[in-house]
């Protein structure tokens, strides 16, 4: 699996499995943590999650998963790298350590790989750094970062803080925005971008011009979108699937490499962009 690098000299896989909408249903948890796990047996090692996702569902789902795959001995606690999200509204001075208890024990872990302010909210940014950076030194989190942070958000992150290891936001094939001032202002800091929704909630996989060129390689075309975005230096994706199938065509995915003529194809299709806009964000 290749791993970027992080602020700091850690390393992070490049590529993961996403968790929106996971934990929603009791009817459907059995399924879930089965997906889960049998993403762990094939491989994936960062999982990304999110106190809202389900209103901590899915932090219960990803905890079940990896109490069961640690207990079989699929993988160890230090292979993995599980990322949670503090909600804006929680993430002040006194609310951040809370959320990330309440975060730690819907995991089941004794830490957090990376955790990320969702969103920019109401709290003030240096409050929410410095309680990140509390968590960081009592051994809760080892790594902290933010998400659906344009530039702007992230000259101001910089100014107050200067161990920010990663920012997710939505970028894929389909939505280039972040390329224009985003990804390379964290290029050159050597801050990761996260890539959400790399497949656009799956519409990727039916893109006509996409299909057309991946039929061609014998691949999928939800596997090609995959495999742009992380042909993009100092980017990881988190494609999230429960359905098997979808879990091991994305692992193959990240395996891939394409050619050049194959990327200048596909920066035909899907242009990069001209001029700067605001971040998108799902
Ligand atoms: N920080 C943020 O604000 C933010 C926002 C959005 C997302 N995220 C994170 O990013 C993750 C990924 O984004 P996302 O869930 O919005 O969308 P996504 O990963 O682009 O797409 C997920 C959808 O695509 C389907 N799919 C997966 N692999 C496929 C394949 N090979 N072929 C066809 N369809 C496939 C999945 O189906 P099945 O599930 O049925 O297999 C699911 O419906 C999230 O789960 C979450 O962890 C973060």
């Amino acid at each position: 699996m290749r791993t970027l690098e992080l602020p700091g000299g850690a390393t992070m896989p490049a590529f993961g499995l996403g968790t929106w909408k996971i934990g929603e249903s009791a009817g459907r948890r059995a399924a879930e943590v089965a997906a889960l796990r049998a993403a762990i047996a094939m491989g994936y090692r960062l999982i990304d999650s999110a106190q809202m996702y389900g209103e901590g569902g899915a932090e219960e789902v990803v905890g079940q998963a990896v109490a069961e795959a640690l207990r079989a001995g699929d993988v160890r606690r230090e292979a993995l790298f599980i990322v949670s999200k503090v909600y804006p509204h929680n993430a002040s001075r006194a609310g951040t350590p809370k959320a990330c208890a309440r975060s730690l024990a819907r995991l089941g872990l004794d830490h957090i790989d990376l955790y990320l302010l969702h969103w920019r909210g109401e709290h003030p940014l240096g409050d929410t750094c410095e309680a990140m950076q509390a968590l960081v030194a009592a051994g809760k989190i080892r790594h902290w970062g933010v998400s659906n942070f344009d530039t702007d958000d992230m000259e101001e992150l910089a100014a107050l803080a200067s161990d920010c290891a990663a920012n997710q936001v939505y970028y894929s094939v389909a939505e280039r925005g972040p390329e224009f001032s985003l990804l390379p202002w964290q290029h050159e800091r050597g801050i990761p971008l996260m890539a959400y929704s790399p497949i656009d909630q799956g519409a990727l996989a039916a893109d006509a011009g996409l299909q057309q060129i991946a039929q061609r390689l014998g691949i999928g075309a939800a596997q090609l979108a995959l495999a742009w975005v992380l042909a993009q230096p100092g980017v990881a994706a988190i494609p999230k699937a429960v359905r098997e199938s979808h879990l091991r065509e994305n692992l193959a995915a990240a395996a891939l490499t394409l050619h050049p003529e194959v990327l200048a194809e596909i920066d035909r299709l899907h242009p990069a962009p001209r001029r700067n806009r605001p971040l998108a964000m799902i």
